[in-house]
């Protein structure tokens, strides 16, 4: 069973860990990763296995500074100017991989592009003292709930890991956003914790949505974040015996026949409903409801993810889960 360890005491455990080549799940300011060295094929390999995530689905490295990140990837002026503006924080660049960069190609699945990421707190000390990146993917098993809390990743990952830092609750809540440069132009590959309004307010210009050819961030497939229960979106009226995931300060009609209610802002306040998204969403599947209804939730903002990511809790479960 890992063992959670408070942040202040556990960097030498940890970098102890990585360096024999094991994972270690790690609290950043988005979401709890499970993170492995990214130069050490075994160690990625590790976090594969531990998800059960599937190989074809590549992961993000994470870097300490951008010496580092360049040591790794080939940074056109946009994509630079992207990572001077927003690191460390919650933005993922897809970069074109330089040759013998290090990092094992299990974790980019084969592709000449990387996903890069500076963390913020422990995640970002803890690469600076190994010197080496770290791969590392949301620490929930694949297709599940990412986790926010120390205790989620141990309830679900914990008979397959040694380690859990616990740095409390994530203060994001949400995944990184995902963007990459092409030409003069920056693609939105997967909506996350920086609002596209603020990315767009860097670069001076609108982002392009949507994949270019294909999937372009592999892991973006429709089921994933899966609860057990089924998910109602836009929710007008609320069926007696649903759990209820409210928003904001008026409720739905027929919300007094909820079985369960979490409010993921009663004031309306976008950031704190990402802070709160996915630990609601475990709540209210651990009641052992059959459908989770979900209240209208604006689409500005960090609204754009947290629908993203909505509404592939509510996407049929036949799909193919694969991300992450
Ligand atoms: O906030 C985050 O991004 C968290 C924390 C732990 O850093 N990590 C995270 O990783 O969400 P993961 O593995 O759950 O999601 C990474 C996403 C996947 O959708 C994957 O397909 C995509 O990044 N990805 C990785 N490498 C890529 C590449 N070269 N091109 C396009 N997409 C890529
Ligand atoms: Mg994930």
């Amino acid at each position: 069973m890992a063992e959670i360890v408070a942040v202040g005491e556990a960097m030498e455990r940890a970098l102890a860990l990585l360096e024999g080549g094991d994972v270690v799940a790690i609290p950043t300011e988005t979401v709890y990763g499970l993170a492995g060295d990214a130069t050490n094929g075994v160690g990625v390999a590790r976090i594969f296995e531990a998800k059960g995530r599937p190989h074809f689905n590549p992961l993000i490295a994470h870097v300490a500074d951008l010496a580092m990140a360049e040591r790794i990837a080939l940074f056109d002026p946009l994509s630079k100017r992207l990572a001077q503006a927003f690191w460390p924080g919650p933005l993922t660049l897809v970069l074109p991989q330089r040759p013998g960069s290090g990092i094992h190609p299990l974790v980019t699945a084969g592709l000449d592009t990387i996903a890069l990421r500076m963390p913020r707190g422990f995640g970002g000390d803890l690469i600076a003292r190994l010197g080496r990146p770290l791969a590392a993917p949301s620490a929930n098993s694949s297709g599940k709930i990412s986790a926010t809390t120390a205790e989620a990743v141990a309830a679900d990952l914990g008979a397959r890991i040694r380690l859990v830092v616990d740095g409390g609750a994530t203060p994001v809540g949400l995944e990184s956003t995902i963007v990459k440069v092409e030409g003069e132009t920056v693609r939105l590959l997967r909506p996350g914790g920086i609002a596209a309004e603020e990315i767009e307010a860097a670069v001076g210009m609108k982002l392009l949505r949507g994949a270019a050819a294909g999937i372009e961030a592999p892991g973006m497939l429709a089921s994933h974040y899966a609860p057990g229960a089924a998910v109602r979106l836009n929710a007008g009226r609320i069926a007696k015996g649903e759990a209820l995931l409210a928003f904001g300060g008026r409720r739905a009609e027929g919300w007094q026949g909820a079985a369960v209610l979490r409010n993921l802002s009663q004031t309306g306040d976008l950031r704190e409903a990402a802070a709160n998204l996915f630990a609601h969403l475990q709540d209210l599947d651990r009641s052992g409801v059959t459908t989770i209804a979900v209240e209208p939730i604006p689409f500005d903002g960090l609204g754009e993810a947290i629908n993203d990511r909505l509404s592939r809790a509510a996407a049929p479960r036949d799909k193919i889960a694969s991300e992450t």
